[in-house]
This record gives C-alpha cells, structure tokens and sequence, in this order.
C-alpha cells in the first residue's frame, strides 16, 4: 500500500475547516470540502459504548451543550448534543459525528484523512481496534489514509493493527531523540507545534527522510516563511486563506 505521505498536500484542514464551522462536525468537513481541502485532519475517541466518534476535548463542556466526560457518555446521549450553537446559532444542528458519519463525508468530497488517535487515556487499544473495524470496511481504498498520534500507545496499537497505514508521530517541542522515537514507532512523519519550530532540527530530520508537519497556523505569512524553511505541510482552520497564499506565491 502507498504511504499516505507520498500524496501530502501543503494544507491539511484543522478539525475540519474549523475557523468558520463548529471544529470535527459534519458542518466543518463539509466547508473543508467545498473550499476545496485536499485533505482534512479530525480527532477520533470513543464515546462510553464503545463507538468511534470525532472530538477534541476529554470534556463535553467546551464544543458542546452538555457535560462530563465524553468516554462515560453513552452514543444515543451524544447525540442529543448540539456541537454547533457554540461557535454559531446558525449551527444548532450540529451533533457529535461518528467516524462512520465522518468518513462518508470526507470521501463525498474526495478528500484524504489523517486521522489523530486521541484515546482516553487507559484506552488505546479498544480506540485504535474499533476505529481500525470501521475504517477497513469503509474508508474508500484510493483515498490517502494517515494515523497520528500524541500517545505512544495509540501509535504502537495503529503499528500492530494495521502496519500498512502511515503514522505520524504528534510532540510540541522536537525531541532531542526525535529519530530514535520514530524509528521506534516506525512513523514517518514528525508534526509539531509550529512555535517550536527550528531551521536545523527541520532539515536534519528531512535529510533523515522524514516528513515535518506543523500545527496550527491560520497566519498566511508564516506558513510561507515556514514552507521556505524546510516545512511540508500546515494543520489550518482557515485552509483556503492558506491555500490562496500558496498559490499567489507559485509555491509547489
Ligand atoms: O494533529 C495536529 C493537531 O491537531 C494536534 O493538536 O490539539 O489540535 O489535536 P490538537
Ligand atoms: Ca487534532
């Protein structure tokens, strides 16, 4: 299978398209998608039975009208959520999607995933097996597929689970050790905050034939002196704004 990396656009759309639609709904990918994203990154967890859905936080509270704990709320609660009106009225109708939902919306638009693994913690392997059972059935076969992840865990799962997918290995700040870290994880993308990133660490790691990703930048101008650097693609919440910028400057 080809590495999800060999078809990297410059801009992945951050939870979507997330600067205007509510961040991981269905609204957000759809937006990503008609602005034309080549691919979107959203973040996947289980709900508390067990089923794959598209969220940031441990905690209800910030995206949505309800409370507690994600991983304690059973699906059918879940979805009685509004995860739009947060960001907008005009959202009301948001709900939290499955990765089911998502993913028949991606491939709508024929856009690439990578999608971050962001189990609970205790809980990667059941997050990383039931999100692998849906996407072997139903992640269209020619569209690129990338796992990343903050969690050692959820990256050595992903590995003995489904080896043929690219990882990518989620840090803040570059390890000292980054080589040994993905070399052990065997991933072959590095993504960083973008506020660490550092002109000779970025091209020791791509001489070492590595990928360099950074999060998020909405700021056009940065992107472009990062992309001078050495940089090979952004996470945006604004990924036309960046494309344009892109564009108007011929970049390649
Ligand atoms: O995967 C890149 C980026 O999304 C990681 O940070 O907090 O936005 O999930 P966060
Ligand atoms: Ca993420």
């Amino acid at each position: 299978m080809k590495s999800a990396y060999s078809s990297l656009p410059k801009v992945i759309a951050h939870r979507g398209s997330s600067g205007i639609a509510p961040e991981n709904t269905l609204a957000s990918l759809h937006l990503a998608g008609q602005q034309g994203a080549k691919w979107v990154e959203i973040d996947v967890m289980l709900s508390g039975d067990g089923t794959p859905v598209i969220f940031h936080d441990d905690s209800l509270a910030r995206t949505t009208n309800g409370e507690g704990l994600i991983y304690k709320t059973p699906l059918t609660d879940l979805k009685k959520l509004d995860a739009g009106s947060w960001k907008h009225d005009k959202y009301h109708q948001e709900t939290i999607p499955t990765l089911l939902e998502a993913i028949e919306v991606i491939s709508q638009y024929g856009m690439g995933l990578n999608l971050e693994l962001k189990p609970c913690e205790g809980l990667e392997e059941e997050t990383i097996e039931a999100s692998i059972d849906v996407l072997k059935q139903h992640w269209p076969k020619d569209l690129p597929l990338l796992f990343s992840s903050f969690s050692y865990f959820a990256l050595v799962s992903a590995k003995s689970l489904w080896p043929e997918i690219a990882r990518g290995y989620n840090v803040s700040a570059i390890p000292k050790a980054w080589q040994e870290r993905l070399e052990h994880l065997d991933c072959a993308g590095l993504h960083i905050h973008q506020s660490f990133f550092d002109v000779a660490q970025v091209s020791a790691i791509k001489a070492a034939g590595y990928k360099i990703l950074a999060f998020t930048i909405n700021d056009e101008a940065l992107a472009l002196n990062l992309f001078d650097q050495g940089l090979d693609a952004v996470f945006s919440d604004f990924p036309d704004k960046i494309q344009s910028a892109i564009d108007s400057a011929h970049l390649k």
